[in-house]
């Protein structure tokens, strides 16, 4: 390339989209979604209010949410032939990759799945949202050799969702502590996989062919895959007493630590705040509070020989175990949250659209002459 500007490693600083959905302030470590504090939608908002603010751009009245929630729950169910591909499935697959089939199975049966409009685009991203949770769960039970848990019509989102996962009705507490935990996984402004979907959607490609896009990159142990990465590390741990000599090797080796670093916060990740809360009462409920104090202990050894701060994805890692959530489900957890937020950068983009096309930096050999084959 000889026109335009320099390359910039990972595009960082770079200005992709005007979005109005999320503000991020990394230098002050402040989130919102459509000018509302993390903090607040966290503590007071369920996860369906959520999902109407990022598509409407304004809380819903009573009323409103009352009729978005009916909403969600009549489209819950799955179609028959989703349940029964994944039952053709490998069981040892992992559940990410069963997810990208699943929206891609989705959309061969979704009645609006070329159509870009704004209204239908806003009834899919209602449908993906509902559907996502109960294909995974469906999922789930099935590669254990279960029928899947019908969903309850009674139930919330988040605390349907963990029925349909275990078979059991969640305590009020654990659902809150879920409800919170994918209202702080709604959505992240440009991250990797948002940013996937922006650039699918940019081609006038549709929302389906999108998402599974973003469910792609957000699998990879940088992004959403991290939470079970973290998991694992702290498995791998296995005891507070082994957390300093776990962190001085790690540090003496160079080893790139999961759950902490982050692009765009510098001065902490709020949510990694509010979620250190969730997690340590949910360890204590569940009886497992060594979890949260290897999780402290490694955080505090962690910050202060490198100053990396944590991000989402540490303290949710002992949050979702202490759950019962199982570890290889932690990231397709993240995916049907963030589907929220994928939907409504997906409607933001169509609103305001120009094909994503950037320039590569050519460094090959120059103009060769052709070798016919019997001379190489
Ligand atoms: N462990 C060890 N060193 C790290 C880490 C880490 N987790 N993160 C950054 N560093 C170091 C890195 O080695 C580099 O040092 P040096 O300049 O000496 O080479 C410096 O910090 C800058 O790192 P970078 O990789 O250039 O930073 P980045 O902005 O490209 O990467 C990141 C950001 C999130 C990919 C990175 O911090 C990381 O790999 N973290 C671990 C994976 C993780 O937790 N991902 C979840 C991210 S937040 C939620 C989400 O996106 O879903």
């Amino acid at each position: 390339m000889t026109e335009g500007s320099s390359l910039i490693r990972g595009l960082e600083g770079v200005v992709a989209a005007e979005t109005r959905l999320c503000d991020l302030d990394g230098a002050n470590g402040r989130l919102a979604y459509w000018g509302y504090d993390i903090d607040d939608l966290a503590r007071r908002a369920t996860f369906e209010e959520v999902a109407y603010l990022l598509w409407a751009g304004e809380l819903p009245t009573r009323a409103e949410l009352d009729g978005f929630q009916a909403e969600l729950i009549g489209v819950r169910p799955v179609p028959r032939e989703l349940l029964q591909a994944f039952a053709l499935m490998p069981t040892t697959t992992d559940p990410m990759r069963v997810l990208q089939a699943a929206v891609a199975i989705l959309g061969m049966h979704d009645p609006d799945t070329t159509d870009n409009s704004r209204e239908a685009n806003l009834r899919k991203a209602l449908r993906l949202t509902s559907q996502l949770a109960t294909a995974m769960c469906a999922h789930h039970r099935i590669r254990n050799g279960r029928d899947p848990v019908t969903p309850a019509k009674d139930l919330g989102h988040a605390a349907n969702f963990l029925y349909m996962l275990t078979g059991e009705r969640p305590s009020p507490v654990t659902t809150k502590a879920f409800d919170a935990s994918l209202t702080l996984y709604a959505e992240h402004e440009m991250n990797a996989s948002t940013f996937t979907t922006r650039v699918i959607t940019s081609t006038q490609s549709d929302m389906h062919s999108a998402v599974a896009g973003g469910v792609g990159a957000l699998k990879g142990p940088l992004h959403g895959g991290a939470g079970e990465a973290v998991m694992r590390t702290l498995m791998e741990i296995s005891e507070v007493a082994n957390v300093d000599r776990f962190a001085d090797h790690a540090l003496a080796s160079k080893r790139r630590l999961m759950g902490f670093g982050h692009r765009v916060y510098r001065a902490g990740d709020p949510r990694a705040a509010i979620l250190r809360g969730l997690a340590e009462e949910a360890c204590r409920q569940s009886g497992q509070f060594k979890w949260y104090e290897m999780a402290v202990r490694l955080h505090e050894r962690i910050k202060g020989a490198k100053g990396l701060i944590p991000n989402v994805d540490f303290y949710s890692a002992p949050l979702f175990y202490s759950l019962g959530i199982p570890v290889d489900l932690f990231t397709p957890v993240i995916a049907a949250a963030r589907v929220a937020g994928w939907t409504a950068n997906i409607i933001e983009q169509h609103a305001d659209n120009r094909l994503i096309r950037p320039r590569g930096d050519y460094k090959g050999p120059g103009r060769r002459t052709w070798v016919p084959q019997d001379k190489r």
